[in-house]
């Protein structure tokens, strides 16, 4: 069996500034490719044959990466939004570049998750699902959609609340019925999240959980993305688009490690960076042609694509280049 999908991009990633400002959230390097790549290469790999790349901020930096999807082994199309349509309304609008009637299979852009994406379409179709959601557990489900649920049915959705009821969450991954797509307006802006979901639920719709305890992170904070970039290229989480490596770091095509450089704990030396000597680069994302001084020691650090960073620097958990 094969499916479509529909792969969120268009937010602003505001919490990731001023990083986001010029580079989308989901085409941040993360351990050596841009973050959805590990999505879709996932995505391929539990069935699915045809993703739309749902665009608005800076669509036009999607394609030149991924073009028409062949060199990923899938069919991708692009989907643009002249003004952003929220996360409800890209549904919609992406849906019309879908081929087939089925189940379409959505996914929040900024999730990096080992959750099993197969059986969650299966529990779908065996329920009978309007729409399946995947949920996860967190210790604070205040930043979260948080679920209430009664066995694996869903009673109550609860967009970021100061008091959230559960500590069950949305987790970012549906799987959609396509009558249930075309019963979101067309072109105009709407939240999931905070219209379609609760609508579904006063009207006694089949919304059903997913309950998946795989690891799970949203990369959408500055901490969040270096941890996702360290967890990838550890092994914490496995994906195929994670380039090949020896031991706990990455080296990208290109780059340069001077002499007495000792690199470990996740990170990852972006293409044609220039590492000076005797530097320690501790769980840190090199940028692409990054331009690393001697002696320097980062710890937990981003570093910008084509940063100049003096020789000498000591950073730990910081973000440079802008
Ligand atoms: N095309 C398009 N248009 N995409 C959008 C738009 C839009 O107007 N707005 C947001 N997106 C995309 C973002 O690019 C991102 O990939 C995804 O939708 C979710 O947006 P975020 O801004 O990252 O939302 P969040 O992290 O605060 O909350 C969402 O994710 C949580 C799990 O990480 C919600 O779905 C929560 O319910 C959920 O718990
Ligand atoms: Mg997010």
């Amino acid at each position: 069996m094969t499916y479509s999908a529909i792969l969120l991009v268009g937010g602003m990633g505001t919490r990731l500034h001023p990083l986001t400002k010029t580079t989308p959230k989901p085409m941040l390097n993360v351990a050596g490719v841009p973050f959805i790549e590990h999505q879709i290469v996932r995505a391929r790999e539990a069935g699915v044959s045809e993703i739309v790349l749902a665009t608005s901020f800076l669509a036009e930096l999607f394609q030149p990466h991924f073009g028409d999807g062949s060199a990923f082994g899938i069919s991708i199309k692009y989907s643009i939004e002249t003004q952003a349509l929220g996360t409800g309304g890209a549904i919609r609008h992406a849906s019309s570049s879908l081929s087939g009637t089925g189940p379409v299979i959505i996914f929040n852009g900024d999730v990096l998750s080992g959750h099993d994406l197969a059986g969650q379409i299966e529990f779908h179709i065996n329920r009978e699902a309007d729409v399946t959601l995947y949920l996860t557990s967190v210790p604070d489900a205040r930043a979260y959609g948080a679920v209430e649920l009664v066995g694996d049915r869903v009673i109550a959705f609860n967009e970021k609340m100061e008091k959230p009821p559960t500590n069950i969450i949305n987790a970012g991954c549906y799987v959609f019925n396509r009558d249930v797509i075309n019963e979101i307006p067309d072109g105009k802006v709407v939240s999931v999240e905070r219209e379609t979901f609760p609508t579904l639920l006063v009207d006694s719709r089949r919304v059903f959980g997913y309950v998946d305890g795989s690891y799970w992170l949203d990369i959408g904070t500055p901490t969040a993305l270096i941890k996702a970039s360290q967890d990838l290229v550890l092994g914490v989480v496995e994906s195929a688009a994670t380039p090949a490596h020896q031991g706990d770091f990455l080296v990208a095509p290109g780059a340069i490690v001077g002499d007495g450089t000792k690199i470990s704990v996740g990170s990852t030396i972006g293409r044609g960076a220039l590492i000076g000597t005797d530097c320690i680069i501790e769980g840190s994302n090199i940028g692409a042609g990054a331009v690393i001084g001697s002696g320097t020691v980062l710890r937990n650090s981003y570093v910008a694509n084509g940063c100049q960073v003096p020789a000498g620097t000591l950073g730990n958990s910081c973000y440079l280049g802008f």
